[in-house]
């Protein structure tokens, strides 16, 4: 038997879960059901905002503090990876935390974009103000969120082979430990 330890406290699992969630239903619902992506985005921005402050203020491993390192170390982990001898971390590793902090800002320049389309297309929403703007602005918007939410899914797919080979190389389960929480202390899933 290995000792477990709490990592990801509450919020950051209802945080992860409730994203995965709203993410899949604004992607699917695209123009479609209007309704269901408009709100779904409304939802992401929301926990963003939250996930954001609890970095600065939340629990050791949820503060960007504990998983933003310096690009040195950032570059030293990743060649480590490729050998397959990289470091095992209890929080974030440094290349997972760089691509936590790629995917919020993403997140954050969907929403955004998305917000400002909506304004300028139907006159709803926050920048609703903005419906007076041109044809050429509308035009501009749609590219630009089109261009964000791909490359937010383009990150997500990464992130989740970054999970699938951390877990694999270091015998552990990190999709469960981010529902349950709980990490053993010496690395060894096996026993978990
Ligand atoms: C079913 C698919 C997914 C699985 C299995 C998964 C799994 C995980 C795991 C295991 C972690 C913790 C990584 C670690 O141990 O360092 C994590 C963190 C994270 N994931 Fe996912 N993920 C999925 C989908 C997504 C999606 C769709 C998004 C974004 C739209 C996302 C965004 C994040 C973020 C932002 C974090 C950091 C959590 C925090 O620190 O608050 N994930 N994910």
């Amino acid at each position: 038997m290995s000792t477990e330890v709490r990592v990801w406290d509450p919020l950051v699992r209802i945080f992860h879960w409730t994203l995965v969630v709203s993410f899949i239903a604004t992607y699917l619902s695209g123009d479609e059901i209007e309704w269901l992506h408009t709100n779904a985005g409304y939802i992401i921005l929301g926990l963003l905002c939250i996930r954001i402050v609890w970095g600065i203020i939340g629990s050791q491993y949820a503060r960007f503090s504990d998983f933003v390192y310096s690009p040195a170390i950032v570059k030293a982990y990743l060649k480590d990876l490729f050998k397959l001898q990289a470091t095992r971390y209890l929080g974030h590793n440094p290349a997972g935390g760089y691509m936590v902090v790629t995917m919020m800002i993403l997140l954050l320049l969907t929403t955004l974009s998305g917000m400002t389309l909506y304004g300028i297309d139907e006159g709803e929403g926050p920048f609703s103000n903005l419906h007076t703007a041109s044809h050429f602005w509308e035009e501009v918007f749609e590219e630009i969120h089109e261009f964000f939410s791909n490359l937010t899914l383009l990150m997500v797919f990464i992130h989740i082979l970054g999970v699938m080979l951390s877990s694999a190389l270091h015998n552990e389960n990190l999709t469960r430990a981010m529902a349950s929480g709980k990490k053993s202390v010496s690395g060894n899933g096996g026993d978990e």
